[in-house]
């Protein structure tokens, strides 16, 4: 099988690189990443190493081109496209939310288009529990909930969705759309709460936290998200939208002192700092219809992925050091200033 990944240079993009060609002798990746600041092409040399021009293709470009995108379609002859391709962070998207727009709408409808004109037998458009909004104290969030999006982020990755919705609907195009909550783990860009408080922690500087801290995210093991696209891609029904989750709600002050305990650090460097505005209060997932259609379980608890993550961070520091450029470290301190 071809696939076409894209957003294969990021953190889930990377993992489910590594993950395709550990389970499959027979793929054959093509990655189009646009290596924005999130995508680093680093995460993937040992893959370029061993398949590179023979199971694996790199090309730097953007979804949103309507000239190369349909050209890597013919070219590779793909089957199937995964696309992780987005701009992905919050408080970016508060911000500044024209690149959210740009990618994760006008880049997904593009790759929608160009795939149907070229008979894509397969595409799995990979979404967020953010489409759904925030939950209260009870309840979860299933695929027939609502579309809500507060941020800039996840209005433009409910746009996507809706647009992959209608590509079904209205063509008979083969979508899948995969929602899922948060993920952590090896790749994970330092801008978001675990690997920033890792770093933080490391350098003795304040970890900040947003409110109360009492905000609730469902944790997953990365490679846990990789396992449930290749399910959907293997044996999704099309047409269908199924929601996985790790099963591991926490709030966010437990996630850090966690982190802080994990490395011996005090305390006392939680800070808190202005909320972000819209900040969701809670997400949890019923991923029920994604165990039973695709036999898909979380298989990594909180605890064992937090220390595969922390221990991984602990051994690839010239990672994460190599990864902080001029451009974070701006929007580090811009974004940061205005809250403390
Ligand atoms: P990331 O920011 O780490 O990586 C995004 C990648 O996309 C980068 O390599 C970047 O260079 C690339 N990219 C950005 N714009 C592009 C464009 N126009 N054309 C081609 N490539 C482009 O993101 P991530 O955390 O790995 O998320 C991947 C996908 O999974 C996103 O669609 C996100 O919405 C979704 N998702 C993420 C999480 C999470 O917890 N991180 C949870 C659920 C869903
Ligand atoms: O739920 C899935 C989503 O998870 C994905 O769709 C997004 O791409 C991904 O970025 C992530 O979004 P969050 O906003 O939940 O992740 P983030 O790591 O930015 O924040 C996690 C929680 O921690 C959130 O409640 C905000 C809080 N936070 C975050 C940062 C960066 C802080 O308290 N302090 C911080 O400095």
């Amino acid at each position: 099988m071809n696939i076409l990944v894209t957003g294969g240079c990021g953190f889930i993009g990377s993992n489910f690189i590594y993950y395709l060609f550990e389970h499959y002798s027979d793929v054959k990746v093509i990655n189009l990443d646009k290596l924005t600041y999130a995508g680093n092409l680093k995460n993937l040399v040992p893959i370029e190493k061993k398949y590179g021009d023979k199971r694996y293709f790199f090309i730097r470009g953007c979804i949103a081109d309507r000239e190369l995108v349909p050209q890597i379609l013919k070219k590779f002859q793909i089957d199937a496209v995964i696309n992780f391709a987005a701009e992905s962070h919050v408080d970016r998207s508060i911000n500044d939310p024209a690149p959210f727009i740009t990618t994760n709408i006008n880049g997904t409808q593009n790759l929608l288009e160009a795939s149907r004109q070229a008979g894509i037998k397969r595409f799995i458009q990979v979404s967020t529990d953010e489409v759904y909004g925030s939950l209260g104290p009870e309840g979860l969030f299933s695929e027939e909930t609502p579309l809500a999006p507060n941020s800039p982020y996840s209005a433009s990755k409910a746009a996507a969705d809706l647009l992959a919705r209608a590509y079904y609907k209205t063509y008979g195009f083969p979508v899948i759309i995969t929602r899922c909550s948060n993920n952590y783990g090896p790749f994970q860009f330092p801008e978001k709460l675990i690997p920033l408080a890792f770093l933080k922690a490391r350098q003795d500087e304040p970890i900040p936290i947003y409110g109360d801290g009492q905000n609730v995210r469902d944790w997953i093991y990365v490679l846990d998200h990789c396992q449930g696209v290749d399910l959907a891609l293997q044996k999704g029904e099309i047409g269908r939208v199924y929601n996985f989750g790790g099963n591991a709600e926490k709030p966010n002050l437990e996630v850090v002192k966690a982190i802080l305990d994990f490395l011996g650090k005090p305390h006392t460097l939680l800070k808190f700092v202005q909320d972000r505005p819209g900040h969701d209060r809670r997400y949890a997932m019923d991923f029920s219809l994604a165990s039973r259609e695709l036999g898909f379980k979380p298989s990594v608890d909180f605890k064992k992925g937090l220390e595969l993550t922390l221990n991984w961070y602990l051994k690839h520091q010239d990672w994460i050091s190599e990864v902080q450029s001029g451009e974070y470290q701006n929007f580090m301190r811009n974004w940061y200033k205005d809250r403390t």
